[in-house]
């Protein structure tokens, strides 16, 4: 029981401030058909290349894009259930490409 507390807060951190590329990378696997296995972008889904972009920025878009402030219909409804946390590993795997 002693050893919950600092277990919890321990899990929490990482939580909050590791980024997880492995986790980046599974959930990486819906954004494949229109952005491209390695982030090279898709033409005919007009999908952008992402590979080698920067982690902030992939973040910041993918917010404007789920509060609605950068509008993209193709791509809510893959956003849309996603966290910020999501978001910042999403952005690891990414930009590693
Ligand atoms: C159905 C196709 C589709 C899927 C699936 C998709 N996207 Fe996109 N994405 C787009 C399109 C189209 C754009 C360009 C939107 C525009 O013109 O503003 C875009 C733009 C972006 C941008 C902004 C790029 C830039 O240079 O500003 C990011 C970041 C991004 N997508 C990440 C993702 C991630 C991460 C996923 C998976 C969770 C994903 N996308 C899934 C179609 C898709």
């Amino acid at each position: 029981m002693k050893y919950l507390l600092p277990l919890t807060a321990l899990i929490f951190s990482l939580n909050s401030f590791g980024k997880d590329i492995a986790k980046g990378k599974s959930l990486y696997a819906a954004c494949i058909q229109c952005h491209g296995e390695n982030g090279e972008g898709n033409v005919e889904q007009q999908g952008p290349r992402l590979s080698g972009q920067y982690d902030w920025y992939i973040v910041s878009q993918l917010e404007a894009f789920q509060n609605g402030t950068r509008k993209n219909e193709k791509m809510m409804p893959y956003i849309k259930n996603l966290s910020k946390k999501d978001f910042d590993d999403l952005a690891a795997y990414v930009s590693s490409l």
